[in-house]
């Protein structure tokens, strides 16, 4: 179970069209992603990070290249139906939260499964607020938080789905370095204890040595660390 491999990209290019110029922002990818490992992407700006993340979780589809997500094709799958791969499978981390202001920490944290239609268990709830260090502030606003504190409840909301892959794009980069490096420890506590996969992107170097793996990507392409 714990070498399964949840994601596989062969070959994966994303072009984008700027006026007459092509962009190759990924330019031949090859990546596997296998439960309970933790793979991180460096790069410098502009590399190809954020485009590779978003093929990854589903949010976009490749111009061209082989993707399979959870056992399932998703090169030439048309955009809403990209939402089907992603559900129950993927949880997303974003870097700037995403947090509803009007709704306490325990509602932002369940909101996915509300989309999803699905009854919420306070019970579910209450084990992500602990598994992320928010059991005592379940009844705050998200105005009522620190950046390190919002991060947790946005890693809360992508838990909260039970996901095998969770995936953030510079989960660190608007944090300072200390809050940054406690977020990353939730992060690998995550891994462990639950047994998720996790791919993320980050500047920092110390911590993407901390990672079971190491992809540096430099023009859409995959170099030696
Ligand atoms: N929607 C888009 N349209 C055109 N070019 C894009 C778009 N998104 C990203 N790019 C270009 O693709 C390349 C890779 O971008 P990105 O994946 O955001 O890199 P990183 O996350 O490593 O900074 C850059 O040259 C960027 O300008
Ligand atoms: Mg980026």
């Amino acid at each position: 179970m714990n070498n399964q491999t949840l994601i596989t990209g062969r070959n994966l290019h994303r072009h984008y069209q700027r006026g007459s110029e092509t962009v190759r922002a990924l330019d031949g990818v090859d990546i596997d992603v296998r439960a309970g490992e933790s793979v991180c992407i460096l790069g410098p700006s502009g590399s190809g990070k954020t485009t590779l993340i978003n093929l990854l979780s589903a949010l976009d589809a490749p111009t061209s290249g082989e993707l399979i997500i959870g056992g399932r094709r998703v090169d030439g799958l048309a955009e809403h139906e990209l939402v089907n791969i992603r559900r129950g499978l993927l949880g997303y981390v974003f870097q700037q939260f995403h947090l509803i202001p009007t709704l306490t920490v325990a509602e932002n944290i369940a909101l996915p499964l509300l989309f999803l239609g699905r009854r919420v268990d306070p019970a579910d709830t209450q084990r992500v607020l602990e598994a992320v260090g928010l059991a005592d502030r379940a009844g705050h606003r998200p105005n009522e938080l620190s950046g390190g504190q919002m991060q947790r409840v946005a890693i809360g909301r992508a838990l909260m789905i039970k996901p095998r892959v969770l995936i953030a794009d510079e989960p660190t980069g608007n944090l300072d370095r200390a809050t940054g490096e406690a977020i990353f420890d939730l992060f690998q506590t995550t891994v462990s204890e639950q047994g998720v996969a996790l791919v993320l992107t980050t500047h920092n170097l110390a911590l993407a040595e901390r990672c079971d793996r190491t992809l540096t990507l430099a023009d859409g392409k995959i170099v030696a660390p």
